[in-house]
């Protein structure tokens, strides 16, 4: 294997020269799938939206962990079976409209608000931008489209060419192979705790948005900078 091992993260204080983001969540509100699956199923929503989500990263560890990958499905296929599997859980009825309906919500996402002015901010002092997603190229592509922040992002990196999820190494290695940066001067925002955690390990310097006040992973480990809003990526620029 030609994936590198954890580096320490750098002590450097420069500003770093790219920051790539996580999507889903991170750059995407999901909120609005929740809202829709709350509209189909009144009171299991939030629990559907919550299991949804569980799965569809249990999954994604579980296809990059077995037998050296044979069993890969891109992101999308891995977000339909684990809603089909958490309907399945919740004893909820997912007719093929409803399957439809979510899906369609989850590949329409819109950003963040803050998003436009702090990918415009970045770009303004030279940083190049981009996303490092689990997503494959087609459930990016529509995303970053509804969303309209296409101009304002440089690299557009999907997993899906390694055939690993994150937090693999060969996933996170991705963000440094198109930027030509090393890791330790390339920021990584994610809102998932897991996520930041193991950018962190990789040697990025992260930035965990914790939107939700909860408790970051207990594994010994804390990101570079923890924020509560994309605004807080300016930290990186103001060390
Ligand atoms: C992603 C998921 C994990 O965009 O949020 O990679």
């Amino acid at each position: 294997m030609e994936h590198q091992s954890p580096r320490l993260v750098t002590s450097s204080t420069e500003p770093p020269k790219a920051v790539l983001f996580d999507a889903y969540g991170t750059l995407f509100d999901v909120y609005s799938v929740g809202l829709l699956a709350e509209q189909l199923f009144p009171t299991q929503g939030q629990a559907l939206g919550a299991l949804w989500r569980d799965k569809q990263i249990e999954y994604s560890r579980l296809v990059t962990t077995s037998n050296d990958g044979a069993h890969y499905q891109p992101f999308w296929a891995l977000t339909r079976a684990a809603l089909q599997y958490a309907c399945q859980r919740l004893a909820l009825n997912l007719t093929p409209d409803a399957e439809e309906q979510l899906l369609n919500q989850y590949r329409h996402l819109s950003a963040f608000p803050e998003n436009l002015e702090v990918l415009q901010a970045l770009k303004s002092k030279g940083i190049v931008t981009g996303i490092l997603s689990n997503g494959d190229p087609d459930m990016l592509a529509q995303a970053v489209k509804s969303a309209g922040l296409g101009d304002l992002l440089d690299h557009i990196i999907s997993v899906d060419s390694i055939r690993k999820y994150k937090t693999h190494p060969a996933a996170y290695a991705l963000g440094e192979q198109a930027t030509g940066l090393d890791a330790g001067h390339i920021g990584f925002v994610s809102c998932n705790s897991w996520d930041a955690l193991g950018a962190t390990w990789y040697g990025y310097r992260t930035l965990w948005i914790n939107r939700y006040q909860l408790p970051f992973e207990t594994l010994g480990t804390q990101p570079t900078y923890t924020g509560s809003s994309l605004r807080d990526v300016l930290n990186f620029l103001t060390p």
